[in-house]
């Protein structure tokens, strides 16, 4: 089997309405940095190599413009292309320079429900990636909602070399390096946006983290918990425009010989819906912004 053409997740392009309450909020609270700005958008950066793990970009409301995938190098970016086009995939960007801050070389697509995804390589990396405990590593995984989660799925393992890590009632969790999930696809009623997840160093990171969110008036809205599928720990909260976004860490490191779970594997006790069991059910808020959040149709 042939090493996967995409290395990773990188990075979301988000529209939002009020760039510097995003801003604010993203650098003072949720602890990333601010790397640049160009033309309208402003990019912000987590400790790990990537240059950018969020572009925000004006919009009227808040809208996933695209989620970025890393490849391997340029020869994938080229392979990748003739792929898609050879499935009859919507390339809307052909392989060429990426003229934005990190640069590179990628193409972009339109997946089957219109969401915009980009793959990148040969972008620029940080050099200076040590961890701290209260920031953001790494984008950890983009959850989004589908009408037909599967069929959603399903894409991204025929096409992009992704591998089915768990399949829950309502949930595909796919992986395209050792992380558990990379991407997950939930059911829903429409597509759109679900939630963003940002890696922290440790559990004991989540947990301060969880404090400071509700130190700056963003109570936790699910959590913290341990999910099933990932085995990762989990707090939820409400950015600013109603975006989703996850601390979590110690995201279960999976490889080959991951046994794939089905639905009849990951059935819960009665009044569980994670492994702690402590935390109460997620808010109503939290649910109503999960399914709020639309993609900028390509
Ligand atoms: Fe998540």
């Amino acid at each position: 089997m042939p090493a996967s053409l995409i290395s990773g997740l990188r990075s979301v392009e988000l529209e939002v309405a009020d760039i510097p309450a995003s801003t604010r909020f993203y650098c003072d609270t949720w602890q990333l940095a601010r790397t640049t700005n160009m033309g309208d958008a402003t990019y912000l950066r987590a400790t790990g190599a990537p240059s950018h793990v969020i572009a925000l970009h004006v919009g009227a409301k808040a809208a996933l413009r695209s989620v970025t995938l890393n490849a391997r190098d340029r020869a994938s970016i080229d392979t990748l292309a003739a792929r898609l086009t050879g499935r009859g995939v919507r390339v809307i960007g052909k392989p060429a320079a990426i003229n934005e801050p990190g640069g590179g070389y990628g193409c972009a697509f339109l997946d089957p429900e219109g969401r915009v995804f980009r793959v990148i390589a040969e972008d620029a990396v940080h050099q200076d990636t040590a961890s701290h405990p209260d920031r953001p590593e790494r984008l950890a995984h983009v959850v989004l909602n589908s009408p037909d989660n599967e069929s959603a799925s399903k894409f991204f393992t025929d096409v992009l070399d992704f591998k089915l890590s768990d399949r829950t009632r309502i949930m595909d969790f796919i992986r395209c390096n050792r992380d558990h999930h990379n991407l997950s696809f939930a059911k829903g009623s429409a597509a759109t946006l679900n939630h963003i997840a940002f890696h922290m160093p440790t559990l004991e990171s989540v947990m301060k983290g969880a404090g400071r969110l509700r130190d700056a008036g963003y109570p936790i809205e699910w959590g913290v918990g341990r999910h099933g599928p990932g085995n990762n720990v989990f707090a939820y909260f409400v950015a600013p425009g109603d975006v989703v976004v996850e601390y979590t860490a110690e995201v279960e490191q999976i490889g080959d010989d991951y046994q794939t779970g089905y639905p009849d594997d990951w059935q819960w006790p009665p009044g569980r819906i994670d492994h702690w069991g402590i935390a109460p059910p997620p808010s109503p808020r939290l649910k109503e912004a999960q399914a709020k959040i639309g993609f900028r149709v390509g």
